[in-house]
């Protein structure tokens, strides 16, 4: 593992995994941190998960760590229609890789509704009735992916998603072959303490390179994080970060 000393400004921090194995290892350990920091000093850890392939790894390994799971509640940053026990279901794959530590406090974004603006609705009323309405929704950690054309979340490239600000939770229609999906909006997602983003393998170099470059969100709505009011750390592998 190496420390970048290049990218964007403190507080980010760039962590380059040699392989795969070692990006488990490390956001299984931030993520744990992050929780455990939480909990010694608030009581309690709220956690929201984004979903693709890349941070299941990190999932199964952070549910195998000794931690006060009872005080951590689980969210989702965001979630694709359909069944929550589907192949497609963020909410499914996560509870699988974390195991039955998640399953008691998990708030999932009930993307199963066919009226998605109204699952969007109740999930920020979820939201509000978790960190008060005096508040800033600010969560103790969330996870974050790179896609391929730079979108994070279910924000999605020259779309304007990523300037949805009226909104803690947007339900968004189908993009091309996407479905359509639920998601946390930007506001929420700059608010984290601390916001992982997780990104491995060639096609990642690009979009990640493009997102640590200022510019407009709109067009690489990673970009968000640029933004961000807490720490946000970029843990990579070597693929990813352009080493190889
Ligand atoms: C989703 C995600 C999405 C994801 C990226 C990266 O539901 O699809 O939350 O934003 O993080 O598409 O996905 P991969 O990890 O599969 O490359």
């Amino acid at each position: 593992m190496s420390a970048g000393a290049s990218g964007p400004p403190a507080p980010h921090e760039t962590l380059i995994a040699v392989d795969e194995a070692e990006q488990v290892a490390l956001a299984a350990d931030r993520l744990g941190r992050a929780i455990d920091e939480a909990v010694r000093t608030r009581g309690v850890a709220r956690v929201a998960l984004s979903g693709g392939t890349t941070p299941l790894g990190a999932y199964l390994a952070l549910g195998r760590l000794a931690l006060p799971w009872d005080a951590v509640e689980w969210f989702w940053v965001d979630e694709r229609a359909g069944a929550p026990d589907g192949p497609r279901s963020n909410y499914a794959a996560a509870v699988r890789a974390l195991g039955p530590t998640a399953s008691a406090r998990s708030h999932r974004m009930e993307a199963d509704d066919p009226d998605l603006e109204a699952a969007a609705t109740r999930y920020a009323r979820a939201l509000r009735r978790t960190f008060g309405v005096a508040s800033a929704v600010a969560f103790d950690a969330i996870t974050l992916g790179v896609g391929d054309d730079g979108h994070t979340a279910s924000l999605f490239p020259r779309t304007g998603d990523v300037r949805i600000d009226d909104r803690l939770v947007a339900a968004i229609p189908a993009r091309g072959a996407l479905e359509p999906r639920v998601t946390l909006t930007a506001p929420v997602l700059r608010e984290a303490r601390l916001v992982l983003v997780l990104a491995r393998g060639a096609s990642k170099r690009e979009p990640v390179a493009r997102a640590r470059a200022p510019g407009p969100p709109d067009e690489v709505p990673a970009r968000l994080v640029l933004g961000a009011r807490g720490r946000v750390v970029w843990l990579l592998d070597r693929a990813a970060a352009g080493e190889e």
